[in-house]
């Protein structure tokens, strides 16, 4: 910097004193500051030192009191990484062959009894084969092949770990009698098997979960991330007005107010032969040139801005998740500094882990749940947090693609999760974590007004990567 300070001098022949250039580098923005000085500064200047900085600003504080104002728009110090092994893009090496199923439920077992086992109040499991023949207290953990309730209010479980499977009874006087079970999730049960060794009785269920004494500790970054889900661009319902709106919002206040990261969390396009009759709702029928006119919508967002995309259901590529990042046939014409990734990502921003997912599982929690509703999805999210799984239920509407690990379990645990899909705009926090819904800038759809659902679209949410304050800035209006 330096240097860099002295040579800009240099070429308007002007010498800087030892104490004028301290005066210059010890500004947060020295470049800027020294090029005002240089061109306020009298034009016979030769040498110029302390006082004579002082005063030519004399007259014009504003540059030491508010050096922002000054700074140029695309020079911040962004600190946003992908975390390793969560972006499946150029990873995936499943052929669906029935040993990789084998393999990917192994995988995903493993991961979460490791997490199970690491909670303070479990210790370790014994294995199933070995619990049922005990017939004393002891601990299990296993993968919920089945659920059924019982005529008398119970409820038993078919668990099934590397060794075995067994049934496990919760009894409807059980505290754990009303809480959910999904087809697949990983649980921990305490617990004591019959003498016969045909039914395990439940006493208690640990989860992955999250831990209790997880917390958003405050930092001293000053940056803000914003989330742009479900754009639909293509889609005759597509919030063009709206859209406008933020763009010009971003234009006049993302610099000034640090908003220095952007993530799409999927459907960024509304696809082609998503659904039966879907070319009717079309404003743009080429799949190529609904990416081109998102290229072009993005080239207005301020430069400062780093960009992050991550495809959902509506976008051109695999359905089955994890979904590997768009290719470069469809984003060619985006900006280079824009980073494309798969759904999920984990991403590193300013020292917080952001978990980043589309949503589609969503679909399968609320049909597959009585408690969950689409009207709630932040209560899907808390539910995916506590098993540490985005979309555990295989075989329905959320197609998996059988990868040699599971990249649908959460091994980290996030200081934000992000998702869409649904069009509705929510926030929440579990455990410390902030939980977003992130909207859309598709209006209400003939498919959503049958099926009488009111989307919340046209909501751009911002949290605060120092504080965690999440503000939904509504362009509605
Ligand atoms: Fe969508
Ligand atoms: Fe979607």
């Amino acid at each position: 910097m330096r240097s860099e300070v002295l040579s800009a001098a240099a070429q308007k022949k002007i010498f800087l004193s030892p104490d004028a250039l301290e005066m210059v580098l010890s500004n947060s923005h020295p470049m800027e500051f020294i090029n005002t000085v240089l061109t306020t500064i009298s034009a016979n200047s030769m040498f110029v030192d302390k006082k004579d900085i002082m005063d030519c600003i004399a007259g014009d504080k504003i540059i030491f009191e508010c050096p922002k104002t000054i700074a140029p728009k695309n020079k911040k110090n962004l600190d946003l990484k992908i975390m390793p092994g969560t972006d499946v893009t150029g990873e995936s090496t499943c052929e669906g062959k029935i040993n990789d199923f084998a393999n990917f439920f192994k995988s995903r077992f493993y991961a979460l009894k490791k997490l199970i086992e690491s909670r303070r109040d479990f210790g370790h499991a014994m294995p199933i084969e070995k619990a049922i023949r005990l017939g004393r207290e002891t601990k299990i953990i296993g993968m919920i092949y089945e659920k059924k309730d019982t005529k008398n209010g119970h409820v038993i479980l078919k668990l099934e770990d590397d060794t075995g499977m067994c049934t496990v009874l919760i009894s409807k006087d059980s505290p754990n009698i009303k809480e959910i079970f999904v087809t697949d999730e990983v649980i921990g049960v305490s617990g004591k098997s019959t003498s016969k060794g045909d039914l395990f009785i439940a006493d208690e269920i640990f989860r992955p979960d999250i831990p209790k004494n997880n917390n958003w500790i405050a930092s001293d970054s000053v940056s803000s991330v914003a989330f742009l889900s479900d754009v639909h661009v293509g889609s005759y319902t597509f919030l063009k007005n709206n859209w406008e709106k933020m763009i010009q919002w971003l234009k006049t206040n993302a610099y000034d107010s640090d908003i220095d990261y952007l993530v799409f969390p999927g459907d960024i396009v509304d696809g082609i032969g998503i659904f039966p009759g879907q070319e009717e709702e079309l404003d743009i029928l080429d799949i190529y040139k609904q990416y081109e006119t998102l290229a072009n919508y993005l080239k207005e967002i301020p430069d400062h801005i780093q960009i992050v995309i991550h495809p959902g259901n509506h976008d051109a590529v695999r359905l089955a998740e994890p979904q590997p990042a768009l290719n470069e046939v469809f984003t060619k014409s985006f900006d280079s500094n824009i980073m494309m990734v798969s759904n999920p990502i984990n991403i590193k921003v300013e020292g917080r882990t952001l978990l980043s997912y589309h949503g589609k599982s969503i679909d399968d929690w609320i049909s597959g749940v009585q408690q969950l509703t689409y009207d709630d999805p932040i209560k899907v999210m808390e539910e995916m947090l506590k098993r540490r799984h985005l979309a555990p239920m295989y075989g329905q509407k959320t197609a998996l693609a059988p990868e040699k690990k599971d990249y649908l379990v959460m091994e980290n645990i996030p200081d934000i999760f992000v998702s869409g899909h649904v069009h509705g705009a929510g926030t929440g926090a579990y455990r410390g974590i902030k939980m977003i819904n992130a909207s859309a800038w598709q209006g209400q759809t003939e498919y959503q007004k049958m099926h009488n659902f009111n989307p919340d679209p046209a909501i751009m949410p911002i949290v605060h990567l120092g504080t965690g304050k999440m503000t939904m800035k509504n362009f509605n209006n």
